[in-house]
């Protein structure tokens, strides 16, 4: 879960260019979560194709220093909206696990924050966010919505409000298990350890062995190990959820077309609203784990699916850009 996160802003003007002296330009950022910085074409990347973001490079301006805020989604995306370090928003952690991976879980970022989204809808923007989320849904309730992006200025909201994880594409791995193996296993070592120590202890004939409270001790494991199971085989069915605003729209959502649909959400949402000022905050779901690719660039790129992944990034960028999209170097 480790980030990179890389970032266009596109600053755009409205309308028919040069007709207004009193313009307010319209943004759209984009970000990626994990995509690393050598493998775009304008920072050098020979062999992965990203024409349309590297024309976007081209016309504007290419940063080679950023320091990101944490390595990690929720306190990374917590300290972009707000321009806060996230230890103030309290959006940080001590603990091993920085980010939120449950939707049951209560907590998110704070709604008297004040992100840039906000301060742009203060101005007559139109404001909307497609893709991940991951800064917390719920306070008390399922349904409260709290933390909710439309709580946080955002006027439209279509995407995840977790994160893409491993466990939410069919036999895409388990990154809780793979996350809490040291824990498992320091938890085993001491119980053989007990175990043994017990036995030499009754062999020694120093104590008798203690059958009933082993047998206590077996069942509880035993049942501990079932409502995980339970849980785990259920992971994806109660956490993996694509909303359109405050409604679930597909529970577990598939992957299938994912990068497609969002796109054509963002298009639509520029369509909508090309008669006033917008904000497009594209917050692509790749190429975070689990990866995927649709059909049409699967197996297509020299460098496996997080190839395949990147480069339908790239054509999702052109999209938006034959679209909305002004180069900065038209820009009166
Ligand atoms: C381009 O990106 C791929 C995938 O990350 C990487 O394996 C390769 O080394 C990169 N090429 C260059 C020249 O950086
Ligand atoms: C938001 O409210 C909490 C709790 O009242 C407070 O601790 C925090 O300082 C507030 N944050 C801002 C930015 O005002
Ligand atoms: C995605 O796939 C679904 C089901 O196959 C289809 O109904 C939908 O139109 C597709 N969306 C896009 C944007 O391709």
């Amino acid at each position: 879960m480790k980030i990179l996160l890389a970032f266009f802003l596109l600053h755009l003007t409205r309308g028919n260019l040069g007709q207004s002296a009193n313009m307010q330009p319209n943004y759209v950022l984009i970000m990626a979560d994990d995509l690393g910085i050598g493998d775009l074409g304008c920072y050098g990347n020979t062999t992965l194709r990203t024409p349309h973001i590297d024309s976007l490079a081209k016309d504007g301006v290419t940063l080679t220093q950023h320091i990101a805020a944490a390595a990690l989604c929720t306190p990374s995306r917590a300290a972009v909206l707000t321009g806060r370090y996230p230890i103030r928003s309290g959006m940080t952690s001590f603990r091993r696990i920085g980010v939120y991976i449950f939707a049951a879980g209560s907590g998110g970022l704070p709604t008297n924050e004040t992100t840039f989204v906000k301060l742009l809808k203060e101005q007559g923007y139109s404001t909307g966010l497609i893709g991940k989320w991951h800064l917390g849904l719920n306070c008390e309730s399922s349904e409260d919505h709290c933390h909710h992006p439309l709580w946080h200025g955002f006027d439209y909201f279509y995407g995840l409000p977790l994160t893409n994880l491993r466990n939410c594409k069919p036999n895409g791995g388990n990154i809780i298990i793979v996350g809490a193996r040291s824990t498992v296993r320091t938890a085993v070592q001491v119980v053989i350890v007990a175990l043994i120590t017990l036995l030499l202890l009754c062999l020694l004939g120093l104590v008798t062995m203690p059958w009933k409270a082993l047998g206590f001790l077996f069942l509880a494991v035993v049942l501990l190990l079932a409502a995980l199971l339970l849980f785990f085989s259920q992971f994806r069915n109660l956490n993996c959820i694509l909303m359109r605003n405050r409604r679930i729209i597909q529970q577990p959502f598939t992957c299938e077309n994912l990068t497609q649909r969002m796109t054509s959400e963002a298009t639509s949402f520029i369509g909508r609203n090309s008669d006033r000022p917008f904000l497009l905050f594209m917050s692509f779901i790749p190429v975070h784990t689990a990866l995927y690719a649709s059909p049409e660039f699967l197996g297509k790129s020299r460098h496996g699916l997080y190839g395949d992944s990147v480069e339908e990034m790239d054509w999702s960028v052109d999209i938006q850009g034959t679209i909305a999209l002004v180069p900065f170097s038209t820009l009166p």
